[in-house]
C-alpha cells in the first residue's frame, strides 16, 4: 500500500511535468484563445495530488482520491461514475440548484477544508475533464446504508484493533501510510463525511483498507461515532446549510433553517479554528 500510493503519486507528478511542458509547447504555438477543452490526465493528477499541486487551495493533508477511492472508480467509496451528467440538479444542502463546478467547489471547501478554486480556471476545467471522462460510465448501487445508532465507549475499542495501526492513536494518520481521520489535517464538520452514516456506510465498505467489509454495521456505526466525537477544523458559514430547514438527522451542527422550523437542534461540538477561508481569493496566481 506503501508502494502503491508512492508510485501513485510519483505518477501523478510525471502526468503533471508531462502536461505542462505540453501546455508550454502550446502556447509557444499560440492556440487559439477560445479553446476550453480541459485536460484529462492532468485532471487525474490533481485529484491525486491536490495538496502537493495548489497548496493555496488546499486546508488540510487529504487528497480528493483518499475518499473517492481508486480514483473515483470503487463502487462503494462515493464514486464519481454517472456524476457529470447528474449535473445540474437539485441539492438540499444548497436549498438550490448546483453546478458540478460548485459541487467540486463544496468538496473543495468541506472535505480539504480549503478555498474555493476560481469556477473558470484551468484547475478546475481539467478536473471537470476527469470528471467528464467517467460521466458516459453506468453508475454501480451504493452500499447498505449504515444508520444504527454508534456508541463511543465501544467505538473506541473498534478504533484501537482496527484503525490505530494506519491512521494513529491521535488520528492525525501516518505518512505515506493514511490520512488524518480527526484533527486540523482532516475534513471540516460541514463534509459529509461529517454525518455519522455516511462516515459509517463508508468505513464498513471500505475500511481497514487491506480488508475491508471485516466490520459488522454496529462496528462501523461505533467507529464512526468515536471518530466524529473527536474535534475537525470548523466551515463557516454552516448554518446557512439546508436553508428550507430539512437537514439530516446526524447533521452534527445547527442551521438557520431548522431552527427557523422549530426542530430540535444538536448539542454545539468543540471545533478547531479554520487554516483557510472557503471564499477568500487566493494572493497567489490563479491556476
Ligand atoms: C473526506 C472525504 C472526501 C474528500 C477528501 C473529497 N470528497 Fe467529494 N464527496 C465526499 C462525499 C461523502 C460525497 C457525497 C457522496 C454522496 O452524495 O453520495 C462527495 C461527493 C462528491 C461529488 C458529487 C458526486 C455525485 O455523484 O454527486 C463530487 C463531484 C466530488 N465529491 C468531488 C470531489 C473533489 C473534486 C474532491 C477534491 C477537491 C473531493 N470530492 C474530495 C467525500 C469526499
Ligand atoms: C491498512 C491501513 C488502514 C487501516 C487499518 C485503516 N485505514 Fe482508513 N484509510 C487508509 C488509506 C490508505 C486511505 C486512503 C488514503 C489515500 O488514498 O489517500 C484511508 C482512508 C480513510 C478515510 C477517508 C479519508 C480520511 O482520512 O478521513 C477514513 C474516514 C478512514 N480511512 C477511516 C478508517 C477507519 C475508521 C478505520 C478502522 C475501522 C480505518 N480507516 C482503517 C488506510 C487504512
Amino acid at each position: 500500500m506503501r508502494v502503491t500510493v508512492g508510485v501513485c503519486k510519483a505518477a501523478g507528478v510525471l502526468v503533471l511535468c508531462a502536461c505542462l511542458v505540453l501546455s508550454a509547447a502550446r502556447g509557444a504555438r499560440a492556440q487559439p484563445a477560445t479553446t476550453q477543452v480541459g485536460n484529462t490526465a492532468r485532471g487525474r493528477a490533481l485529484l491525486n495530488a491536490f495538496r502537493d499541486s495548489l497548496p493555496q487551495y488546499s486546508g488540510n493533508r487529504l487528497r480528493c482520491t483518499s475518499c473517492h477511492l481508486d480514483e473515483g472508480t470503487r463502487a462503494n467509496a462515493m464514486p464519481w461514475l454517472n456524476t457529470a451528467v447528474r449535473y445540474p440538479k437539485y441539492r438540499s444542502r444548497r436549498g438550490a440548484e448546483e453546478t458540478l463546478t460548485q459541487r467540486v467547489n463544496e468538496c473543495v471547501t468541506r472535505s480539504l477544508a480549503g478555498r474555493a478554486l476560481p469556477e473558470n480556471g484551468s484547475a478546475m476545467r481539467d478536473i471537470l475533464a476527469y470528471l467528464d471522462s467517467l460521466g458516459a460510465l453506468p453508475r454501480p448501487a451504493a452500499p447498505d446504508t449504515v444508520k444504527l445508532v454508534g456508541n463511543v465507549r465501544h467505538g473506541g475499542r473498534v478504533y484501537a484493533t482496527t484503525c490505530v495501526r494506519c491512521h494513529a492513536v491521535d488520528g492525525r494518520g501516518i505518512a505515506k501510510l493514511a490520512p488524518a481521520v480527526w484533527g486540523a489535517r482532516s475534513y471540516s464538520i460541514g463534509a459529509g463525511l461529517s454525518r455519522q452514516t455516511v462516515l459509517a456506510t463508508f468505513v464498513r465498505a471500505n475500511m481497514p483498507y487491506d480488508k475491508a467489509t471485516q466490520l459488522t454495521a454496529q462496528d462501523a456505526a461505533d467507529v464512526a461515532a468515536y471518530v466524529l466525537a473527536k474535534p475537525r477544523q470548523d466551515h463557516p458559514g454552516k448554518e446557512r446549510d439546508w436553508p428550507k430547514g430539512d437537514p439530516p438527522m446526524d447533521v452534527a451542527y445547527a442551521t438557520n433553517g431548522a431552527r427557523d422550523a422549530g426542530k430540535l437542534l444538536p448539542p454545539t461540538r468543540a471545533v478547531l479554528p479554520r487554516r483557510v477561508s472557503p471564499i477568500a481569493p487566493a494572493t497567489v496566481r490563479t491556476p
